[in-house]
C-alpha cells in the first residue's frame, strides 16, 4: 500500500488542485490532502473552511482523503508513513518557493517531494486570482469546484 501526502493550504481549492490530487492518485494506492497552514499567508477561508471545501470537492475521488495538519508537514508524513509527498508545479514561480521546501521536508523526514506538472488547461488557476474574480463579481464556475464557487461567492455577498 503505497501513501501520498498532497500539502497544500487550499485557500481555496481550484480545479487546478482537483486535477493533481486525481493525477497522484493515479500512482499511489491512497492520497492524503493536507490542508496546512503557511505561516506566511493570511487566509481568506477559515481552517475549518478550508478544510470542509476540499473534503467536498474531493468527496467523490476513491482513496483520497482529506485531514487538516496543525503542524509540520514532514512529521504528518512520517506518520502516516508516506512514500512521497505529492506537489503541483504551474511553473518557475512555483519553482522557486517549492525546491526549497521541498529539501527542507527531505531533510525532516527523508521522504521525498515528487512534482506533477500542472495540466496546462488549468495552469493559469490560481487560488489568489479566482479569490480577486469573485470578489468582482466574475464568473469562476469553470476554475473551481461547484461547491467551492458557491461557498466564494456566498463569503463574498456576506462581506
Ligand atoms: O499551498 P501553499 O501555500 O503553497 O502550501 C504551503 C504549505 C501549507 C504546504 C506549507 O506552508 C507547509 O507545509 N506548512 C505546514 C508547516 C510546515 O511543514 N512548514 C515547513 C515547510 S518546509
Amino acid at each position: 500500500m503505497t501513501i501520498a501526502v498532497c500539502p497544500g493550504s487550499f485557500d481555496p481549492i481550484t480545479s487546478g488542485h482537483v486535477d493533481v490530487v486525481k493525477r497522484a492518485r493515479g500512482m499511489f494506492d491512497e492520497v492524503i490532502v493536507a490542508v496546512a497552514r503557511n505561516a506566511h499567508k493570511n487566509y481568506f477561508f477559515s481552517d475549518e473552511d478550508r478544510l470542509s471545501l476540499a473534503q467536498g470537492a474531493l468527496a467523490d475521488i476513491d482513496g483520497v482523503h482529506v485531514e487538516f495538519v496543525d503542524g509540520l508537514i514532514a512529521d504528518f508524513a512520517v506518520r502516516k508513513n508516506a512514500a512521497a509527498i505529492v506537489k503541483g508545479l504551474r511553473g518557475a514561480a512555483d519553482y522557486d518557493a517549492e525546491q526549497a521546501m521541498s529539501l527542507l521536508n527531505r531533510h525532516l523526514s527523508g521522504i521525498e517531494t515528487i512534482f506533477i506538472m500542472g495540466d496546462p488547461a488549468l495552469g493559469h488557476v490560481a487560488s489568489s486570482f479566482v479569490k480577486d474574480i469573485a470578489s468582482h463579481g466574475g464568473p469562476i464556475e469553470d476554475l473551481v469546484p461547484r461547491n467551492v464557487a458557491i461557498a466564494l461567492k456566498k463569503k463574498v455577498e456576506t462581506k
